[in-house]
């Protein structure tokens, strides 16, 4: 049978990537897909960069649309990324009937609604498996391999920026600013890092995960995001004192009121698995009723991991090529008329648990006035930590953490203790999940 025929959008690190794993292993790749896979077009701006890439393997065009009007082609892959360019091109090719691959979270956790369901209706497949956590198969696990579950949460270090920066931050002590340059110089941060650091890439790929474990549309719009950019060293120091390690978390839980999608800092206890996953890594973890917690681990980047998971969702379509659209696997795990409308809750209704720092006054009495406002309000304290004032300070830090608490009402009582004229500096507030 002729191999399927595959138009590749953007020739950079992943689709270098794709190429060349496909070519080394194009014979065990056909064994397992049951039919060759071949790229026959590339399209790229740089045509020196994609034919250096190609060689004399696939014609190479500097026009995306060549691609998509090729009738020969079978699944286009989109590597261009962004919201503009992609998304057309993305809805012409579904138009024309081609399967689509893409690594582009942003596209899909702004326009997957409608990406979907034109694919759907054209009867093509959308394969995402590269646009959360890059390598590691969490849109199959958790669309197939966990589909007997009732999924209560996933949570998920699923930025490799963000996590080597604050890896670098807790071993070597240094501020977020000094590891921030330093990664940019290693290449593990982008020129402009601000998706990544300001927790938008990871909450791009929460709400992806949100829509497949809990069967609701993608809604990026109704996230909370908030990134590393204002995280101290101090903070990471006490965290580590009290058992706790700072990792920056994509969070989607399903609570009796509704759906809990959100991106922060957290504390996460030091004996947890997640809390030491290091470096760039990438890791998610998966509470289902049945199987219990499942944590999947791996590269979150880079050309071939990515690669890996492009790949595999080549073979997907090729192996589904010739089956009836309607039985193939639902593009977000649940059947498009089975969509639930449970609510994606406000912060102010998510119950976690802090951290919080105090700058006060090193007097009698402070420590009293703080929690008594606290208990007043009804929140639990689980541990106190004072830093002893060094010799002639009259300030101190004073490191609270509490049991679970709804944010409205920890913001509420917040407001109060920051009201106190012996809390002298803004209060440092992160979350806090055990994820016991
Ligand atoms: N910029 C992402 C990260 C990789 O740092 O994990 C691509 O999603």
């Amino acid at each position: 049978m002729k191999a399927i025929q595959v138009g590749l959008l953007g020739a950079g690190t992943v689709g270098s990537g794709v190429f060349t794993v496909l070519k080394r292993n194009q014979e065990e790749i056909q064994r397992r897909a049951g039919r060759g896979i071949e790229i026959a077009m590339v399209a790229d701006l740089d045509t020196a960069r994609a034919a250096s890439i190609v060689g004399d393997h696939a014609t190479v065009v500097n026009d995306a649309r060549q691609v998509i009007a090729n009738p020969d082609i079978d699944i286009v892959i989109e590597l261009i990324g962004g919201y503009g360019i992609a998304r057309e091109l993305v809805m012409e090719a579904i138009a024309a009937g081609k399967h689509v691959v893409t690594a582009n979270k942003a596209l899909l956790a702004v326009h997957g609604t409608e990406i979907f369901a034109a694919a759907h209706q054209r009867g093509v497949m959308v394969g995402f498996e590269a646009a959360v956590a890059g390598g590691i198969p969490i849109i199959k696990s958790l669309r197939e391999g966990l589909t007997a579950n009732r999924i209560e949460w996933v949570v998920g270090i699923i930025n490799g920026t963000t996590n080597f920066i604050l890896s670098e931050m807790r071993d070597k002590g240094l501020d977020f600013d000094a590891v921030l340059k330093q990664a940019q110089r290693l290449g593990y941060a982008e020129a402009d890092p601000t998706f990544d650091i300001e927790g938008v890439d990871a909450a791009h790929k929460a709400t992806i995960l949100s829509a497949i474990a809990f069967g609701i549309p993608v809604q990026f719009d109704k996230a909370y995001v908030e990134g590393i950019t204002r995280l101290a060293p101090q903070d990471i120091r006490y965290a580590e004192q009290l058992g706790y390690r700072i990792k920056l978390l994509g969070i989607t839980k399903r609570v009796p009121k509704g759906i809990e999608l959100r991106v922060h800092p957290s504390l996460v206890p030091s004996k947890r698995l997640l809390a030491n996953v290091e470096g760039a890594m990438n890791a998610v973890v998966v509470r289902g009723d049945a199987v219990g917690t499942t944590l999947h681990y791996g590269k979150g980047a880079g050309s071939e991991p990515t690669a890996s998971a492009v790949i595999a969702d080549l073979v997907d379509i090729t192996r589904l090529h010739t089956s009836d659209a309607a039985h193939r696997v639902p593009h977000l795990a649940f059947q498009p008329d089975q969509m639930s409308s449970e609510p994606v809750l406000s912060m102010d209704e998510v119950v976690t648990s802090y951290y919080l720092r105090l700058r006060v006054a090193d007097q009698p009495g402070v420590l009293a006035k703080v929690t008594g406002l606290m208990a007043e309000a009804g929140v639990s304290i689980d541990a106190v930590l004072q830093r002893e004032a060094g010799e002639g300070e009259k300030q101190t830090d004073l490191i609270i953490l509490t049991h679970d608490v709804r944010e409205g009402a920890m913001n509420e009582v917040l407001a109060r203790v920051q009201q106190l004229p012996t809390v002298l500096a803004p209060i440092v507030r992160i979350r806090k999940e055990e994820l016991a």
